[in-house]
């Protein structure tokens, strides 16, 4: 018997036997990688490439402690969020313009193109740029005309999300609620992140209240570090339509099947939950799991640029690690779209292109 497949060896050998797996494994990445598809989680500043750190550095005359893209490689070792999020709030100090926002996003969008992501809802966090006296203009502008020139020139469509950074009070995210205003036709959501442990949903209670009658649609990180009574407060709290990440919520019945009978999205960051040590391996990713049990769980890349990969790496990792199949691999990009904060007639066009490749 062949010792993986657990089965009669096909041809002469183990050899053979294992390039089957490796060809199975082949087009299951081709499948991956042409199937169009949908992000949902994404931070526009973690799609900041060291090259392109280095490059707006220089020409913004910003110092960085790094000489070279190495030593930011090097630096990348995160034993947890918080070692990330020092990194990432230092690196998009680098972000100054108006051209800077519009290239950091552009190149994003084109990554986009290159793997046939044909939709994006991307998280913004004024916060991390107003601190340092970078005003709405700047990012909203530069942002924003990168977005239509995807539109335009890629066929793209896009969403903007507005991050609160829960390590800071309401009164600043009241502050960036109320500097949004000008802007609101080109925001489509509120969501929360940055340190989860020990800011917990219910310091933004008022803050998503005042933000749902604006219209504004509710996302929130939990459950990512943070225990399933965030994932609670996210639900009953800030009555979000989407949990980012959401892993802790297994360890709880009762909000398994809450999430489940509610069809709540979980936008899963595979890579990010390896690269922050919510997993100890790949091989452990609870993306199977949460299918099985019926969880409306997609993948996505977070912070491409600090994680290892964009949308289509991280369905890879899962194809080599975790024995992901076919089926699991049209759900997930089927969840994509359908909890995505597109109308119900671009939804159905989308699901139709994705059937279509059966
Ligand atoms: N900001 C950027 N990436 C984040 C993450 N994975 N969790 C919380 N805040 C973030
Ligand atoms: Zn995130």
């Amino acid at each position: 018997l062949c010792y993986r497949r657990q089965r009669q060896m096909c041809i002469r050998d183990r050899y053979c036997c294992l390039t089957v797996e490796k060809v199975l494994m082949q087009t299951l990445k081709e499948l991956a990688e042409i199937l169009p598809k949908a992000e949902l989680h994404i931070h526009i500043e973690g799609s900041l490439e060291p090259a392109m750190m280095l490059d707006l550095a220089k020409r913004n005359g910003v110092e960085l402690p790094y000489a070279d893209i190495d030593a930011i490689n090097e630096a990348y070792k995160f034993n947890c969020l918080q070692d990330f999020l020092d990194l990432y709030y230092q690196g998009m100090s680098v972000l100054q313009t108006e051209q800077d926002f519009h290239d950091l996003t552009w190149a994003y969008l084109q990554r986009c193109k290159q793997q046939n992501v044909v939709h994006c809802e991307i998280f913004f966090d004024p916060q991390g740029h107003t601190e340092r006296g970078i005003g709405f203009p700047t990012f909203m502008n530069g942002i924003g005309s990168a977005l239509t020139r995807a539109e335009n020139e890629l066929g793209i469509s896009s969403k903007l999300i507005m991050c609160f950074l829960r390590h800071l009070d309401e009164q600043s995210a009241f502050a960036t609620l109320e500097s949004a205003l000008p802007y609101l036709d080109s925001i489509t959501a509120v969501g929360l992140d940055s340190s989860e442990l020990g800011h917990p949903p219910n310091l933004f209670s008022r803050v998503f209240a005042r933000a749902a009658e604006l219209g504004l649609k509710r996302v929130a990180h939990a459950g990512e570090e943070g225990p399933p009574e965030y994932v609670y407060e996210a639900l009953d709290l800030l009555q979000v339509d989407r949990i980012d990440h959401g892993n802790r919520s297994l360890e709880n019945d009762a909000l398994v099947k809450r999430l489940v009978d509610q069809k709540t999205p979980l936008t899963v960051c595979p890579q990010s939950n390896l690269r922050l040590a919510v997993i100890d391996k790949m091989a452990e990713h609870p993306i199977r799991k949460m299918l099985a049990l019926g969880l409306n769980a997609c993948v996505n890349s977070d912070d491409p640029a600090y994680f290892g990969g964009y949308m289509n790496e991280n369905f890879f990792a899962l194809i080599d690690s975790t024995g992901l199949t076919r089926d699991e691999i049209f759900k997930l990009v089927i969840n994509g779209f359908e909890s995505s904060f597109l109308a119900e007639t671009e939804k159905q066009t989308h699901l139709n292109n994705i059937n279509a490749m059966r």
